[in-house]
């Protein structure tokens, strides 16, 4: 076996079943795959690590996907939005702290006030930051017009999950309507592109139903999209959603963690110079789940700014780490686990992905 993952590992294009091949190793030549990763990030992207800080700026959200803690249906979720002023003081924090970026995330909303919200907010940032913080925004589907006026105001990088690339099993974990349309969003994604934005996508591991052959795919979609930086983490049920009825068919969580690290890995193989986040879900299964994403290919961390009034009622999956902790502890906590995963912390940078520069030039 550690012969034929060798040979696969020389090949300069790495089919689906190759990628499968890998996904599949055992616990002895899954250390190749994740020495050759290693050796890929160390020559494509360095060990600097970006930060970008997370604001969790509202849990309310119009969508109801079948597997999400915050969807509309969950009738026990306690909402909440963040004032604005609460978002310039994380944002005052992330800038004095020289942390190089920012998310803004949250439920996805289309309402006029909404949109207007993020759109002066995204300005007040620049403004106090004097423009040095870099601001992405993950705020689901939204039309042509919402998105360039996001963009106009400042923001330069977006983030939407296409959560699983099988249109099959997409339908599968969401309500089927409207408002919850593959191709629709699939459009989402062009448009991001089109529009100017650097463009983040990214998947679940290890949902009921899905196949080595099916995560494969969702490799290949980045590849095809042509994806600049990539987040994805395993699958966590949550006991308020009619995903939790097939929590008997998933597999154990430990192995979950162990696939999602494949698939960092040879996602890093396939796609050398593009960012990849060491995700908040991979900790929630290993206490060092980042670090270990980290080791493997990964070079963007989102240390959590939110509020701690406010992080409990975030909950996307169940045992969600730093829900206890604020912006302070999470800082210096992530600090000493890069440093212990042989990483170097890109403080004051934008740390935007090569591959997006690359395909500018
Ligand atoms: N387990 C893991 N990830 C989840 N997300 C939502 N619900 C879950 C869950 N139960 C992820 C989705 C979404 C991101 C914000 O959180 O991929 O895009
Ligand atoms: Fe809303 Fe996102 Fe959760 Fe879906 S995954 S219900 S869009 S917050
Ligand atoms: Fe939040 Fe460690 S990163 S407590």
């Amino acid at each position: 076996m550690s012969q034929t993952v060798n040979r696969i590992l020389e090949k300069k294009r790495l089919n689906k079943s190759d990628l499968v091949s890998l996904l599949a190793t055992g616990e002895e030549e899954r250390k190749l795959v994740f020495q050759e990763a290693a050796s890929i990030k160390a020559q494509y992207v360095g060990n600097k690590v970006f930060y970008r800080g997370l604001i969790e700026f509202s849990n309310l959200c119009g969508k109801n996907c079948l597997y999400c803690g915050i969807r509309s249906g969950n009738k026990s979720a306690h909402r909440y939005e963040l004032s604005e002023d609460e978002v310039m003081q994380a944002a005052r924090y992330a800038w004095e702290n020289r942390f190089g970026s920012l998310v803004i995330q949250a439920g996805e909303r289309s309402g006029a006030n909404f949109v207007g919200r993020i759109e002066r907010l995204v300005g007040r940032i620049k403004d106090m930051s004097k423009g040095e913080l870099g601001i992405t925004l993950s705020l689901g589907e939204q039309s042509e017009q919402t998105y360039r006026r996001w963009f106009d105001a400042g923001a330069h990088r977006y983030l939407l999950r296409i959560e699983v690339s099988n249109p099959e099993l997409y339908h599968r974990y969401h309500p089927r309507n409207k408002t919850h349309d593959y191709q629709a969003r699939l459009n989402s994604l062009y448009l991001l592109r089109k529009l100017g934005y650097q463009v983040g996508s990214g998947v679940m591991i290890g949902l009921p139903f899905q196949t080595l052959e099916d995560l494969a795919e969702d490799l290949l979609f980045f590849k095809k999209h042509d994806i600049d930086m990539v987040g994805m983490g395993p699958y966590i049920e949550h006991e308020n959603t009619p995903m939790y009825r097939y929590r008997d068919k998933l597999i154990p969580k430990t192995e979950r963690f162990i696939l999602s690290l494949k698939m960092v890995a040879v996602l890093r193989i396939l796609m050398k110079d593009i960012n990849i986040a060491a995700t908040t879900a991979m900790q929630a299964i290993d206490p060092m789940g980042r670090e270990k994403s980290i080791k493997v290919g990964a070079n963007i961390i989102m240390p959590n700014l939110t509020p701690s009034l406010y992080r409990e009622d975030y909950l996307l999956y169940e045992d969600k780490p730093c829900t206890d902790e604020d912006a302070e502890e999470c800082k210096r906590c992530l600090e000493a686990r890069i440093h212990m995963a042989g990483g170097e912390i890109g403080y004051g940078e934008w740390g935007d992905s090569k591959h997006f520069k690359k395909r500018r030039k």
